[in-house]
């Protein structure tokens, strides 16, 4: 294990903007750099990094992190990885810590993620051996073989047989100290409640790697044609496998997509297999499930060019034409290639070979245009109506395209293939686009609204502010208090000519209220618990926070702009630009609000006892209480002085 001082080495060192920049194109704007988001599909780029604070941030989809979580999030590693990562990168030794505890142990201290992981290797060389040295076996052998998969390609793809025996697995990894709950969340061992049987029983197995080679999932094929049974069977989604964002095989082809600049796509595991087999090593497989954006944008990251390689049946070419127009959205040039029917790509390479393989692909290779035309050519040309169809199918496509230069190459394309003017092809094209586009808007807006809690908050509270009682100002209110905790906590500050944390500060003064919206809540008692330990921690701690909801909320806190145009408490805020000078007096009064508020809500209570007093000793005591809230409430009035909030209502 890394040791925890070079732990801390390593996320003292680590820029977010060298770790971003790395993937992502960024562009000055201010203090900040901005570019397209890598997390969601976007035109206009909001995608923030801010190299102060070390963290990004996406104001379309919400993520957000620091360079650890970013290589976490984007390039799927362990924790430990992006670590190891980011030490190569910094030059920072690694320091490792002896561990002499046993594997158990080692096992139980492992977070959730990285147990997974630990079994599933653990699991792949269970079904690797027992395929290649137990007897039972042998048949899963014997069907890969049959398949004329040879021993360097089963090794390559650490292909397995999960037995018949009903809990072998299971039983063998908890003799050697797995977690049945581990095993479960992993996917290896039935979820049913008290069940200790395998999930995958008496199939070849195919692991599944992420992108650092690690084994995420399983897909399980049965050896003999079955009616009844599904021909395979996959991992249910877990922490480690979400099979939108998985590419089979991507692991073994990414340095060949990107030598050859090209990333062939096809249906299933078989094909991929085969094509690496006879040294077509670029081509990946979406696995069964429709092609998605995040799969798309896994390859968009290593090449721009995609070819899909289909079956030509029905099914095959449904599959094509829907994958396509996701291609062309991204931005990436596609191209599809039908295998003639009845082949896939795994019967047609072992059939014909590499070489003649590779040729039929070369001629056979259609841009979108030619594709969907020569699907429809027999047809269109007999029929007008159907011609029309075609061509407003295609403009759909070519609308899709978000360059330019691109669009108008088919356009022109398209127009000498159909004898149509080009004018008026651009002009439709121009059209669907202009609706798209009035779509997409629409939905980035709910977008945004979905994503950020706490902005949400704050606008709906300013709409909604009538007085400064009302209870919906509450929030903006403290998400006030613990933004200047985690902005300034650690700082220092005079009080009566000593110098105290900002931390000690703000919890003696607000000894004794407490914060009430639960997100903010969380954070609150722990500053306050860790204060009493004597620690006060730094913006840092916060926004790089292991517990997700802490850094998320830290990271959407310490980036909201302050110029939330002309809400309510915007304006009589104390503007804090040149923070430096101001922070004082921004802490002071956000106290004293905070505090007003408590008064008035506690003001109003007394008074509505007071209507209906217990008995004599019941008034004595409240009217007592509303003097002295009285008191306070004039008092804060004069410390906030010029800047007393009045409703315009
Ligand atoms: P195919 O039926 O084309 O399978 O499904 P294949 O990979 O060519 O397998 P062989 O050659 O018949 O052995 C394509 C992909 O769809 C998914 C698998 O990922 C498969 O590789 N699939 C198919 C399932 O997940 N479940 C199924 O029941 C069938
Ligand atoms: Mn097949």
């Amino acid at each position: 294990m890394i040791s925890k001082p070079t732990i801390q080495k390593i996320i003292d060192e680590a820029r977010v903007e060298d770790v971003v920049g790395e993937f992502v194109t960024l562009k000055r704007r201010g203090s900040n750099l901005l570019g397209l988001c890598p997390f969601h599909n976007e035109k206009t780029p909001s995608f923030n990094v801010n190299p102060a604070r070390n963290i990004y941030k996406c104001f379309g989809c919400g993520k957000a992190g620091g360079p650890l979580q970013f290589l976490m999030d984007y390039q799927q590693m362990t924790y430990p990885d992006a670590l190891r990562y980011l030490a190569k990168k910094y030059n920072i030794e690694i320091e490792e810590t002896r561990d002499e505890t046993d594997q158990k142990e080692q096992i139980e201290k492992q977070n959730l993620t990285e147990s997974i992981l630990i079994a599933n290797t653990r699991a792949q060389k269970f079904f690797t051996d027992y395929m290649m040295n137990n007897e039972a076996g042998g048949i899963g052998l014997a069907y890969f073989k049959e398949r004329g998969f040879i021993d360097k390609t089963i090794e390559k793809f650490q292909l397995g047989y999960a037995p018949d025996a009903g809990s072998l697995l299971t039983q063998t990894m908890l003799k050697e100290g797995f977690q049945l709950d581990i095993l479960k969340k992993a996917g290896l061992t039935s979820p049913k409640e008290g069940s200790t049987y395998d999930f995958f029983r008496n199939r070849v197995m195919f692991p599944i790697h992420n992108m650092t080679g690690k084994v995420v999932a399983y897909g399980g094929r049965i050896m003999v044609k079955d009616e009844k049974a599904p021909k395979y069977v996959n991992t249910a989604e877990s922490e480690v496998y979400q099979k939108s964002k998985i590419l089979y095989g991507a692991f073994f082809a990414k340095n060949e997509i990107r030598k050859k600049d090209e990333c062939l796509l096809v249906e299933g595991y078989t094909d991929v297999i085969s094509l690496h087999q006879s040294g077509i090593e670029n081509a990946v497989s979406s696995s069964g499930t429709s092609l998605t954006p995040d799969q798309i944008r896994l390859v968009k990251r290593i090449t721009p060019n995609i070819t899909m390689l289909y079956d030509g049946d029905a099914a095959g070419i449904k599959a094509a034409l829907r994958g396509t127009d996701l291609i062309l959205e991204e931005g990436m040039n596609v191209r599809v290639v039908i295998l003639p029917a009845p082949e896939d790509p795994d019967s047609y390479v072992r059939k014909v070979g590499a070489e003649a393989f590779q040729k039929y692909i070369q001629e056979n290779k259609k841009d979108l245009i030619l594709f969907k035309t020569s699907l429809f050519a027999t047809e269109a040309k007999a029929d007008p109506i159907k011609k029309a169809e075609l061509i407003r199918d295609i403009v759909d496509s070519i609308a899709k395209i978000p360059d330019a230069i691109q669009r108008s190459v088919y356009v022109k394309e398209s127009s000498q293939l159909f004898d149509m003017s080009e004018q008026i092809l651009i002009t439709e094209v121009n059209k669907a686009r202009r609706k798209k586009q009035g779509e997409l808007q629409k939905e980035e807006e709910k977008q945004q609204q979905r994503e950020s809690p706490v902005k949400d908050e704050l606008s709906a509270a300013a709409h909604k502010a009538q007085t400064i009682e009302n209870p919906s100002n509450l929030p903006v209110l403290e998400h006030d208090i613990i933004r200047i905790l985690l902005e300034f906590g650690s700082w220092k500050t005079q009080d009566n000519e000593t110098e105290i944390s900002v931390v000690q500060y703000v919890l003696e003064e607000l000894e004794g209220l407490d914060i009430e919206t639960p997100r903010y809540k969380v954070i609150f008692d722990l500053i306050k618990r860790d204060f009493a330990d004597g620690v006060v921690h730094d913006e840092g701690f916060f926004s790089a926070n292991d517990d997700e909801q802490i850094r998320n909320l830290a990271i959407d806190i310490l980036t909201q702009p302050y110029t939330l145009s002309e809400n309510w408490w915007v304006k009589y805020k104390v503007a804090i630009a040149e923070k430096k000078d101001r922070f004082v007096k921004d802490i002071h009064s956000t106290i004293i609000r905070f505090k007003q508020f408590k008064n008035i809500v506690e003001l109003r209570k007394i008074e509505k006892l007071l209507k209906e007093p217990k008995d004599e000793a019941d008034l004595q005591r409240l009217m007592r209480l509303h003097v002295l809230l009285m008191e306070q409430k004039k008092e804060f009035a004069r410390t906030i002085g010029n800047v007393v909030y009045r409703p315009n209502t």
